[in-house]
């Protein structure tokens, strides 16, 4: 059993193909890149593996089972979380209360418990307090649980994002352009950050991301695509040396 099989992905608005006969395949465990230009499509083939587009063409199974249909917030109580390419914290919540809302829809309690405040509320309650903290500290967070985002540095604001993710335990973590927005030492500490989360937890990591140094740095395996079409795969080595990746992005007078 594959963790996520993508077949034959195609995705038109009205006229333009965003995307187009788009495959790919996970066992479980990698940590892989997706490039590709500006309107390459590359944030559409994750808001259709989230839920929050449904495809003209093609099927997403997620652990053996076809997602095509589910809910955004569906499909995350199957284990698949994900970043935004703009931030998308809540910020007239603390950071400790942006990823304790996120736990919520797992806690095994119901709204007529939350309500009557029984003590099935106070229990998870105090779990999802628990495991949030537990969280931030794993990832040196700690120090800002009590912070409104908007307050926050652009990096920290980043790596909250990742931290509340990866607070529902997922077994795949879809990040859209984390590094979008960092200066240098940000970008080097986020590096960090993302090989010692999947060098600890039991995910799988699937990027988007501009930024070279990260995707080089971190991936194994590369895919690329331009104007909805699959160009490339490999090897971060590989796909550096491609002709058909550096005419995508630079245009034909670089090779
Ligand atoms: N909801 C939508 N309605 C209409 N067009 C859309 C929609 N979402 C994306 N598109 C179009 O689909 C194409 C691919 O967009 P997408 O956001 O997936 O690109 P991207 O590779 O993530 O680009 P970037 O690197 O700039 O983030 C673009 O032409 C975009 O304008
Ligand atoms: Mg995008």
């Amino acid at each position: 059993m594959s963790l996520l099989e993508i077949q034959g992905l195609t995705q038109n608005f009205g006229g333009l193909c965003a995307l187009s006969d788009f495959s790919i395949r996970f066992e479980g465990g990698e940590l892989t890149g997706l490039i590709g230009p500006n309107g390459a499509g590359k944030t559409t083939v994750f808001n259709l593996t989230s839920g929050f587009y449904s495809p003209s063409g093609g099927d997403i199974r997620f652990k053996d089972r076809s997602i095509i249909g589910l809910k955004p917030h569906q499909i995350t109580g199957m284990g698949v979380a994900r970043t935004f390419q703009n931030i998308r914290l809540w910020n007239e919540m603390t950071v400790l209360d942006n990823i304790r809302i996120s736990q919520h829809y797992n806690m095994g309690y119901s709204l007529w418990d939350a309500l009557a405040r029984t003590g099935a509320y106070g229990n998870g309650e105090r779990k999802i307090h628990h495991t949030a903290m537990e969280m931030l500290d794993a990832l040196n967070l700690g120090q800002y649980a009590g912070e409104f985002p908007k307050n926050l540095p652009y990096g920290i604001q980043r790596k909250v994002e990742i931290a509340r993710a990866l607070s529902i335990k997922p077994s795949l973590l879809l990040l859209d352009e984390p590094a979008a927005g960092l200066n240098s030492s940000d970008i080097q500490g986020l590096i960090q950050m993302i090989r010692w989360i999947h060098e600890t937890f039991d995910v799988t990591i699937w990027m988007i991301e501009h930024q070279m140094a990260v995707v080089m740095n971190l991936c194994s395996w590369i895919k690329v695509i331009d104007f909805g079409v699959t160009i490339a795969e490999g090897t971060p080595e590989e796909i550096q040396n491609n002709p058909a990746v550096i005419k995508a992005y630079l245009g034909d007078d670089n090779i």
